[in-house]
């Protein structure tokens, strides 16, 4: 599909008028326990992750869904055992060798978000040329959270700030949320409407905690290699039936509040 066309719409429509999210990103939880589960090394059960990675990014242009951004390394995660590690390093690596030709293809723009260091050359490269690859395509936007934590992003747009007023460039007082928002790695991509995770946790464990600001979200019980479109569905069906405020109060109220 030419990077011009309109997504396809989803096969069974959402409720007519409902709020629709245009971001979505997601904590890709609980492959160790799907892997436990069945008697499987975890590596396998980070390898039914990309799948249902995979699965998820064909699935949520259809469902009207521009932006997808997905946890796949975090920060924390460097205190695994080494060799699942290196799976979890391996994973980005196959996964571009695979797909890009055809996410390039189809329309999909690549970034991955977090620190390039600690990542071998042979991955940051990789990296560097997918994101080279995709960087002119608009119908659909994929961010991989890699070797990211949101203190870590916060922390590095505020060194480079301090940087620019050490530099004499910048006083102080230019700094704002729109500023210190445009240092981060998310720059360029609108704020997460919806943050959805599976396996049952309840927390954000570091993900997009400046973006997260007035992000609704859902938590599933789902493993997540056995996430698919009918999981996505049921994410933006609770989002919809939400009530979006942003610190005002309801529409219904404002008579009462006047
Ligand atoms: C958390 O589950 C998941 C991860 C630390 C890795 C997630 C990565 C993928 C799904 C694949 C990423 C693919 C690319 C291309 C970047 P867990 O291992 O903590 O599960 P558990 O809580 O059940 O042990």
């Amino acid at each position: 599909m030419a990077a011009s066309e309109k997504p396809p719409s989803a096969g069974a429509p959402l409720p007519e008028g409902s709020p629709h999210p245009l971001h979505v990103a997601v904590v890709m939880d609980g492959n160790g326990r799907w892997a436990k589960q069945r008697g499987l090394p975890r590596s396998l059960g980070h390898r039914a992750g990309v799948e249902a990675l995979k699965r998820t990014v064909e699935a949520a242009p259809r469902l009207n869904i521009r932006w997808l951004t997905v946890f796949g390394f975090s920060t924390e995660n460097w205190s695994r055992p080494a060799a699942e590690v290196a799976e979890l390093m391996a994973l980005p690596k196959r996964y571009f060798e695979s797909d890009i030709a055809r996410l390039d293809r189809e329309g999909v723009r690549v970034r991955v978000i977090g620190r390039r260091e600690g990542l071998s050359s042979d991955l940051v490269r990789l990296v560097e040329d997918a994101q080279a690859r995709t960087a002119r395509n608009d119908r659909f936007h994929l961010n991989i959270a890699f070797n990211y934590g949101g203190q870590a992003d916060i922390t590095d747009a505020a060194r480079r700030f301090a940087e620019e007023v050490a530099a004499g460039r910048r006083a102080p007082e230019d700094l704002d949320e729109a500023m210190l928002g445009g240092l981060l790695a998310t720059a360029g991509s609108p704020p997460p409407d919806l943050i959805v995770r599976p396996s049952g946790e309840q927390r954000l464990s570091n993900f997009l905690l400046w973006e997260a600001a007035y992000a609704e979200l859902v938590f599933q019980d789902v493993l997540w290699p056995d996430y698919g479109e009918e999981h996505l569905r049921a994410a933006l069906a609770e989002f919809a039936a939400r009530d979006r405020r942003y610190g005002a109060i309801a529409a219904d109220n404002v008579l009462a509040a006047g």
